[in-house]
This record gives C-alpha cells, structure tokens and sequence, in this order.
C-alpha cells in the first residue's frame, strides 16, 4: 500500500503536511539520510523506529533544519524550508520539538519557559503569552508548577513543560525525539498519555520512541528506519504482526524478547 493511501485511510482526505523527497545526508564519509522520500499528512501520526544509529534524530533534525541536508527538497505547508535568518526562525517555531533531555531555560520559571517564545518570536503581548501559557500547563496536567524552575520539577513534569513550551508556538507539526526514554518507568506513562491525547487533538506528530504500546495505539503508520534509509513502512497493526523485511524482523524479535 501507498504510504498516501495509508495515511488516507488514517485521516480521511490526506492533505500533506511534511514532504522530504530524495533527501540525503553525509556526516563525512557516513551516508546517514540514504533517498528519504516521505510524506506525513496533517493530523497524522507517524511513528519511526530503528536500530540506533539508523539516523531517526538526524531525520527529525533536518525537518526543522536543526541540520542542513545535502540533496533533496523538503517542504512544510507546501513551503520548501528556508535557509536561515528570520525566515528560519518562523519555520522553527512552526515546527515543535521535544528531545529526550527537556532542553527547559534552567534560570526561568515554568511559565516564563512557556511564555518566552511567543514574546520573543511570534510577538504574543506578554499577558497573553502568560495567560495562554497557564492554559498549556493546566492541559499537560502541571498547571500548579507553573512558578517553580525546572530543577524542582520531576522529569515527568519537565518533559510535559517542554510540550506546553513547543505547543505554545501554535506548531503545525510536532517532533518527538525519544521523549521518554531519559525518564524514570513511572513517569513515562504521564507524558505517553499527553501525547496521545495530542494525537487524538489532531495535532500532526513525527515520534521516535521505543515505546511500541505507544506505537500501536496511536500511531497511524510506523516508519522503520535502518541504515540511512526507511526500510519499510506501514501501518502498526500490520507492522507488528506481519514485518515484510528481515531487518524489521530482526529488529522487533530483539525489542519485543527483551
Ligand atoms: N553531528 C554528527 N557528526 C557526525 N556524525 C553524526 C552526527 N550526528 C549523528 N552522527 C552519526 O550519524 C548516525 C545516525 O545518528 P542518529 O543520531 O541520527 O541515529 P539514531 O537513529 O537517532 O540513533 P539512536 O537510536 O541511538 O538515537 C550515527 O552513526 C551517528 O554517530
Ligand atoms: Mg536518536
């Protein structure tokens, strides 16, 4: 099946929101994007998983041009992304990313974390920006937090800032770069069901996680990535039950048996 035709099938009409055609990247001599061809549609929900090294960050970082690519187009919003300058800056905030380490401003309250950016970069007059930002964290379920500093928060809580903060930009597209995996297990949970109820709330959502519960329930395709290149793609369902390549094979027999 068509990865349009699987999306499609997911949302209804597949408008695409994210499109990486022919993208590939050299770190030196490594070929890290090998012919990345991959369309996300909006308020779809893409998972991408793959042995470490296979280049899942990389392919987060080059959407939202935290890294440059060497050929290839990639568009948001049909709009290919900009080189740099103010225009950078206005893709960036189009696009939230949330990483594995909360990356929150460690000498600034909760909400001055979530406040920051739409004062800075989208010119939110600061009370709005504040009253939206309490908003934010009452929905990620950390609303009492909001004048603490991020080290007196546990990890659950600042992984959950970290969403407020990128969901206050108004993104259009969400990356999750293994968020849950510097957490402690009973924390893990907390920031699973904000996603999902993110992904239930339509938001369009690129997820590398190890988190295959996740995969399965909210995932509307599972992107397999092995060596620069995705191997294969399809719907969780399927992709769990029934892996086309050996690699995928062989992945899923050492995540799932241990
Ligand atoms: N800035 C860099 N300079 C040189 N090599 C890099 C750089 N960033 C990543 N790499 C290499 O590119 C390859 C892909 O890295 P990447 O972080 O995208 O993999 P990954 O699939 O996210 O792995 P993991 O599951 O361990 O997070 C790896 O071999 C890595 O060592
Ligand atoms: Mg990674």
């Amino acid at each position: 099946m068509s990865e349009e035709s699987v999306a499609g099938q997911a949302t209804g009409a597949a408008v695409p929101l994210v499109v990486l055609k022919s993208v590939n990247k050299h770190f030196g001599a490594l070929h890290v994007l090998q012919d990345i061809d991959l369309t996300i549609a909006r308020g779809e929900v893409v998972v991408v998983i793959g042995p470490s090294g296979s280049g899942k960050s990389t392919l987060c970082r080059t959407i939202n041009r935290l890294e440059t690519t060497d050929s290839g187009t990639i568009t948001i919003d049909g709009r290919p992304l900009p080189q740099e300058g103010k225009e950078l800056a206005r893709l960036r905030a189009d696009v939230g990313m949330v990483f594995q380490s909360f990356n929150l401003f460690a000498h600034k309250t909760v909400l001055e974390n979530v406040t920051l950016g739409q004062v800075k970069v989208r010119r939110t007059d600061r009370r709005e920006a504040e009253e939206k930002a309490r908003g934010l964290l009452d929905r990620v379920g950390v609303g009492a937090q909001a004048d603490k500093y991020p080290a007196q928060l546990s990890g659950g809580q600042q992984q959950r800032v970290a969403i407020a903060r990128a969901l206050a930009m108004d993104p259009k597209v969400m990356l999750f770069d293994e968020p849950t995996s510097a957490l402690d297990p009973e924390m893990i949970n907390e920031v699973l069901e904000v996603m999902r109820q993110l992904a239930q709330d339509g938001m369009t959502m690129v997820v590398v996680t190890h988190e295959m519960g996740f995969a399965r329930s909210a995932a509307n395709r599972v992107v397999f990535m092995a060596d620069g290149r995705i191997v294969e793609e399809a719907r969780p369902d399927q992709f769990f039950s029934n892996p086309r390549s050996d690699r995928a094979k062989d992945f899923l027999s050492k995540i799932l048996h241990h």
